[in-house]
């Protein structure tokens, strides 16, 4: 089974989801690892009731993204993690972690990228009046939410609906969506390795 770390800073809904389709067999990963750079965060909670092991630290009581992301890959590279999934990272991520994992860190962003990228897209949307969103899977690479698209997946924004309602409509999408492109995405690599 490939091992497989996510990191998430906030309540944790996507880590659910892939945990949920990790425990039901859909996706052929081991959660071997969960990252968190918000010790209070709610994600803890939830990884701890699925049995997976976390890490979760605080940026200020390092010197630098270096010095924290240097002890993460130590955490990661000891854990036999393959690849990275961010499932509401709020963090750019570094050159350390980037050249450990080249081209297999992967996030999910709750808008069409390349519209919407950065903080609160959902609610950049939602002001911008657009009637079309959505959920991109994409590969991280230097930039805010400018690596390779894998996926993306539509939402309407009707007239009427409230801010909530287009949250709700995006984190539903988004809890089908990742499980299946982690799960397309595992496959080919092993595929890959028989080669
Ligand atoms: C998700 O909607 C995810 O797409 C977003 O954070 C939310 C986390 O929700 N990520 C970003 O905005 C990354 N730029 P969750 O903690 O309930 O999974």
């Amino acid at each position: 089974m490939t091992k497989i770390a996510l990191f998430a800073s906030g309540s944790g809904s996507n880590v659910q989801a892939i945990a949920e389709a990790v425990a039901a067999g859909q996706v052929p990963a081991e959660i071997a690892l969960l990252v968190c750079d918000k010790p209070d965060a709610h994600v803890l909670q939830r990884a701890k009731a699925f049995g997976i092991p976390s890490f979760s630290f605080q940026s200020k009581q390092y010197e630098s993204k270096e010095a924290f992301e240097s002890e993460i890959a130590g955490r990661l590279q000891a854990a036999g993690v393959e690849f990275i999934f961010l499932a509401g990272y709020m963090r750019l991520i570094g050159p350390v972690l980037l050249s450990a994992y080249r081209n297999r860190i992967v996030n999910i962003h709750p808008s069409l990228l390349p519209a919407f990228p950065g903080k609160d897209a959902i609610g950049q949307a939602f002001d911008a009046g657009v009637k079309l969103s959505g959920v991109t899977v994409h590969f991280v690479d230097e930039g805010m939410d400018t690596g390779a698209i894998i996926d993306q997946e539509c939402v309407r924004i009707d007239s009427g609906m409230t801010r909530d309602d287009v949250q709700k409509a995006i984190q539903q999408i988004e809890h089908n969506l990742y499980p299946s492109v982690i799960t397309k995405l595992l496959n080919g690599h092993r595929e890959e390795q028989k080669r």
